[in-house]
């Protein structure tokens, strides 16, 4: 995760202090260091252990290791019957759409997340963010809020992720989660519409429609300049004296269109 991802995750975690907390997909344990020093019990799921990871490091989380897809299911209702409810939960498992898709309707389907907040990571990636508008979000009423682009993820430039959407967080709140008022999707634009416009641009080779950082800057000057010029200009003694020449002018002016 990057670091403002990762300041994010933070930030909600302090807020909030779980008392039960789910991760779907663990890997090294770079989230879950995070969600298990805020949160009293927490669940991690992955297809394998890392080497990493060990119980010795996390005192207070239970390990799945498998499919969530088959674990999960079988965790929500065993907590179910226990009453339990969950605070938080990352998805950061299966990033097919039918993956997360299928992770996130799991979820909400319990009714141990009546009142829960729910980060999904690398919402700006097609697959994942195909899987989010799959999903029949009014079909559940306890879902109060929805943002796929609450912190918006990357278009890399470089390297073995070159061209490709990665990162950025969706949340899911249901019932009062961290308190805010409930919304339904945040109306303005969103984040793949973006990028997707910017290379769709870059192919057509017609990126540069506005002008540069250094364009703005000497542009700001320039103006500043002009307006300098301007204001000595009204204030010189040739222009005040001038002054009823041109209130004439403007009265024969306005005589003459009548
Ligand atoms: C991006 S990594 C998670 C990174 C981790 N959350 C972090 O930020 O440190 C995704 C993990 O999900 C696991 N995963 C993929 N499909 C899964 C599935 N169906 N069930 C459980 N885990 C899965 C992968 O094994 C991988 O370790």
């Amino acid at each position: 995760m990057t670091l403002d991802e990762r300041a994010a995750l933070e930030a909600i975690l302090v807020s909030m202090k779980p008392s039960v907390a789910i991760e779907i997909g663990t890997a090294g344990g770079g989230s879950l260091a995070r969600i298990s020093r805020h949160s009293t019990a927490v669940h991690s799921f992955d297809l394998a252990q890392h080497l990493e990871v060990t119980a010795e490091r996390f005192g207070n989380v239970t390990f799945h290791f498998g499919d969530s897809h088959e674990l999960l299911p079988a965790l929500l209702d065993r907590l179910a019957e226990a009453e339990t409810t969950i605070d938080f939960v990352l998805v950061d498992g299966d990033h097919s759409a039918h993956g997360v898709r299928r992770d996130l309707e799991d979820l909400l389907a319990s009714p141990c997340t009546e009142s829960t907040v729910i980060l999904i990571h690398d919402t700006l990636n097609e697959r994942v963010r195909a899987g989010l508008e799959q999903i029949e979000w009014n079909a559940f009423e306890k879902v109060s809020f929805v943002d796929f682009d609450f912190l918006t993820g990357r278009l890399f430039r470089d390297g073995a992720f070159r061209d490709e959407l990665w990162g950025g967080f969706g949340l899911v709140i249901t019932g009062g989660g961290l308190g805010e008022p409930a919304i339904m999707r945040v109306d303005s634009y969103e984040a793949p519409e973006i990028f997707d416009a910017f290379l769709a641009a870059r192919t057509r080779g017609d990126v540069s429609g506005r002008p540069t950082y250094h364009e703005i800057a000497h542009l700001e000057h320039q103006v500043a300049e002009l307006r300098r010029y301007v204001t000595a200009i009204v204030r010189s003694r040739s222009w005040r004296l001038t002054t009823p020449l041109r209130q004439a002018d403007k009265l024969a002016q306005r005589i003459l269109r009548r």
